[in-house]
């Protein structure tokens, strides 16, 4: 019998793949560019299984190329690049990586947060351009993040990780989510509020909710509107969960002091991208996750994932367990 075929998107971080050589044939996408998609349609035709990335469009199109496929395993937490009910419609499985990204996704939207409250990248700017002309009173005054009121949209893993930051720097927490979470309202003192009154009350914004259609433009001109002059909003999650343009005009018109961004909703942002001439923003290039243990265990986690698939077994990560059984029915 040959070989099960393997086709992983990009090279992955801590070369976790000679475990999927002992058991199947594997191609590696090469350099730093995601597949383009006829490229990604052809070699899912070949494949059972497919190793990807966020940036890989999963959808009709490369499924049904993928008569073989039994799985489909996303390297990071987020997968709404993946049309998961297509793919659960054809019984293939679909996995991400959570949890083992957890703390290092949380410690970089608190960078951001801290970043553009105290104005660091516009202060480095500023000093490598000559803009430090001497201490003044009333140089680059930003705002102070100990004390003050944390809004958390989406109190998952990444949300209660940022909670768990908070808590450090004495901040009152609120937070907004589909279902209340009674042991972080008693463990980290969170209380529970409408977005609405999160938005109004805050001092600083952290989205944490997946990309879906109930969270495309969460925040968009109106929600921006409640939030304080002096507030900060930042975006570690999708760029999608917030109106571009609203947050562009909102910031430029500093009807919101600043915003971190890790996200944005066309990536990479295009560099003339009106956001990037704006000196209350800071922009990462989607790096939530990006050390170097973290990035290996997602790689490992999925590369698990596939193996786990392949030995017909239902991986530990799979997001829709209902097309374990329609393939076992199948
Ligand atoms: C994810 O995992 O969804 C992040 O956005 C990238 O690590």
């Amino acid at each position: 019998m040959s070989k099960p075929s393997i086709f992983v998107t990009r090279a992955l971080p801590g070369d976790p793949t000679p475990r999927l050589r002992e058991v199947a044939d594997v191609e590696i996408w090469p350099g730093d560019e995601p597949p383009p998609h006829g490229e990604l349609v052809r070699r899912a035709a070949d494949a059972d299984a497919l190793l990807t990335m966020l940036t890989d469009p999963i959808d009709d199109a490369v499924l049904d190329a993928g008569k073989r496929l039994r799985i489909v395993a996303q390297m990071a937490v987020g997968y709404d690049n993946v049309d998961v009910a297509a793919a659960t419609e054809r019984g293939i499985l679909v996995t991400n990586t959570p949890g083992v990204l957890t703390e290092t996704t949380a410690d970089l939207a608190f960078a951001l947060l801290l970043a553009a409250a105290r104005r660091i990248v516009e202060g480095d700017r500023l000093t490598r351009t000559g803009g430090w002309k001497s201490w003044h009173p009333s140089f680059l005054l930003g705002q102070d993040v100990h004390g003050a009121t944390l809004g958390i949209v989406g109190l998952g893993q990444i949300g209660l990780a940022v909670a768990r930051r908070a808590r450090g720097f004495d901040m009152r927490i609120l937070y907004h989510d589909r279902t209340r979470h009674p042991q972080a309202e008693a463990e980290l003192g969170a209380e529970y509020v409408s977005l609405d009154r999160l938005l109004g009350e805050s001092d600083f914004v952290s989205l944490h909710v997946p990309l879906a259609s109930q969270t495309r433009h969460l925040i968009g001109q109106r929600e921006l509107s409640l939030m304080k002059p002096s507030a900060v909003l930042v975006n570690a999650a999708r760029g999608a969960v917030v109106d571009q343009q609203a947050l562009c005009a909102a910031l430029k018109e500093r009807r919101i002091a600043a915003a971190g961004l890790d996200v944005a909703e066309i990536e990479p942002i295009p560099v003339d991208d009106p956001l990037l001439t704006l000196d209350n923003v800071v922009v990462t290039p989607h790096i939530g996750s990006a050390s170097v243990a973290t990035r290996a265990r997602m790689a490992e986690m999925a590369v698990e994932s596939v193996l786990q698939a392949l030995r017909g077994e239902l991986p530990s990560n799979c997001v829709n367990a209902e097309a374990f059984s329609r393939r076992k029915q199948a």
